[in-house]
């Protein structure tokens, strides 16, 4: 399944030479909503705003090299949301794919889509497949689309699919499930940025965030452009990695 091998603690034991622009961002784009309301405008509205966001911010997540980019579209617990904005966000997304899928090809962006894609319209579902076969060979960033996913839906999709093998007890370990997992193309996330202002994980890239660094902001997404991510890259780069470690010229006593 995976293509490359960036198997789990793939950060592990990286502290000395831990970069300082990440290669991974996760990215929870939360605010839409309120956004919209602000602007005595329905929430669809914000969520339209959110996907123009999402097509500039993923250039200059590119432009300062982040090579990785998997937001969370859709989470395994949207569907609780009124039947109205479920049907929106799906309509949405088909409207985003047919709008600004040439753009982004051309653009040099590798689409993966990361979820359970069971629950969706053959037509969301055919629209994911051209847009991953078209983009596939591209190198510039890889925008992994969480949708209907969920951090605890991963593990356990990768735990049936281990006992679907026949995979013996012993053969599994951090590095299996990470190879079986749905995020196995990319190394783990080194930075998790949630806009919104709320302090939470939500569910999203539970496993692969262990050693992630956070970064919460205030900011609503549609609002959240090339100012707030180089705020939020140049907090990752002050940030400390240690990964379980100590820093390297700590004065160890005794
Ligand atoms: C959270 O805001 C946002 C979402 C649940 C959806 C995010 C989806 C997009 C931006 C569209 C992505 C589309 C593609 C093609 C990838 P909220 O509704 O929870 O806002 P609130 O907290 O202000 O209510």
């Amino acid at each position: 399944m995976s293509e490359t091998s960036h198997a789990a603690g793939s950060s592990a034991g990286a502290a000395a030479e831990a970069p300082a622009v990440p290669r991974h961002v996760a990215l929870v784009m939360d605010g839409n909503g309120r956004w919209a309301r602000k602007r005595f405008m329905p929430r669809f509205f914000g969520h339209k705003q959110g996907v123009d966001a999402l097509v500039r911010a993923v250039n200059v997540f590119a432009d300062r090299g982040v090579e990785y980019l998997t937001v969370f579209a859709f989470s395994s617990e949207n569907w609780k949301r009124p039947t109205e904005e479920v049907s929106g966000l799906m309509s949405l997304v088909l409207v985003a794919v047919s709008k600004y899928l040439t753009k982004m090809a051309g653009d040099g962006v590798r689409i993966r889509i990361v979820g359970d894609r069971s629950a969706v319209s053959d037509k969301l579902r055919q629209a994911w497949e051209h847009a991953e076969k078209l983009t596939q060979d591209n190198r510039r960033i890889t925008l992994a689309v969480a949708f209907n996913y969920g951090g605890r839906w991963d593990v356990v999709q990768a735990c049936r699919r281990a006992i679907e093998q026949g995979v013996p007890a012993e053969q599994i370990d951090e590095q299996w499930l990470s190879r079986n997992m749905a995020l196995s193309f990319a190394p783990d996330p080194d930075l998790f940025i949630r806009t919104g202002g709320e302090m939470r994980i939500s569910n999203f890239v539970l496993w692969q965030a262990a050693y992630s660094e956070l970064f919460f902001t205030e900011c609503l997404w549609p609002d959240f452009g090339e100012a707030e991510i180089d705020a939020a890259l140049a907090a990752f780069a002050a940030r400390d990695r240690r990964f379980g470690g100590i820093a390297p010229n700590t004065v160890v006593a005794g």
